[in-house]
């Protein structure tokens, strides 16, 4: 079954503990938290601070989505501060290699991020040492944003490519994701969506994240 990630982005900070308790109530897999530096994307949301702060309240694996220049210097406090999953963009990373043996030296698990524009061939050496592809259908900074219909065929490629290495990675899919684009997302191959305005912007968050799952 497709898991579903609720991305807290798009969520009231007011009550943010309340919001992430609805969702898990409503089904969710993971809580996908979305950081931003203001430097990688013109945005600036989530520090560890948060991340330590959502830890408690809810049982659902934290996916912590660094989109930050040097993800190095913060793996380590993101990791201390409860996440179950780094993922990094392959964009942001010099040292790719080295920045995922890092995040999975602290026993967590470890993702490569794609924006709308780069090739699946940028991950086709380091498949075998992550956990998950996250592919992004928007370019990152915002919630709400339109889904880029080209990452189809790219959710398609990393299929393949886990497949022909023997490894089984989740392939995790974020941004404009809704009830229609969910299907598309589907038939191509992802097993983990993210859904920020698709969910939180709804009043009854259980139906939305049914209706996403399909
Ligand atoms: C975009 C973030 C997404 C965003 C998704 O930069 O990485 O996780 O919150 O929001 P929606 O689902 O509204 O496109
Ligand atoms: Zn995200």
């Amino acid at each position: 079954m497709v898991k579903i990630a609720p991305s807290i982005l798009s969520a009231d900070f007011s009550k943010l503990a309340e919001e992430i308790l609805d969702v898990e109530r409503g089904g969710a897999d993971y809580i996908h938290i979305d950081v931003m530096d203001g430097h990688f994307v013109p945005n600036i949301t989530i520090g560890p601070l948060i991340v330590e702060a959502i830890r408690p309240v809810t049982k659902l694996p934290l996916d912590v989505h660094l989109m930050i220049e040097n993800p190095d210097s913060y793996i380590e406090a993101f990791a201390k501060a409860g996440a179950d999953y780094i993922t990094v963009h392959v964009e942001a990373c010099s040292h790719l290699h080295r920045t995922i043996q890092l995040i999975s030296s602290f026993g967590i698990k470890a993702g490569v991020v794609l924006n709308p524009a780069t090739p699946v061939s940028a991950i086709q050496h380091i498949v075998t040492d992550i956990d998950m592809v996250l592919l992004m259908s928007v370019n990152p900074g915002f919630g709400g944003q339109k889904f880029i219909t080209s990452v189809l065929p790219k959710i398609a490629e990393v299929k393949q490519l886990a497949k022909k290495n023997g490894v089984s990675i989740e392939i995790e899919v974020d941004g404009g994701v809704n009830e229609e684009t969910a299907r598309l997302c589907v038939n191509h191959g992802a097993n983990v969506l993210v859904a920020g305005s698709a969910i939180y912007n709804q009043p009854d968050r259980k139906k939305a994240i049914e209706a996403i799952r399909g």
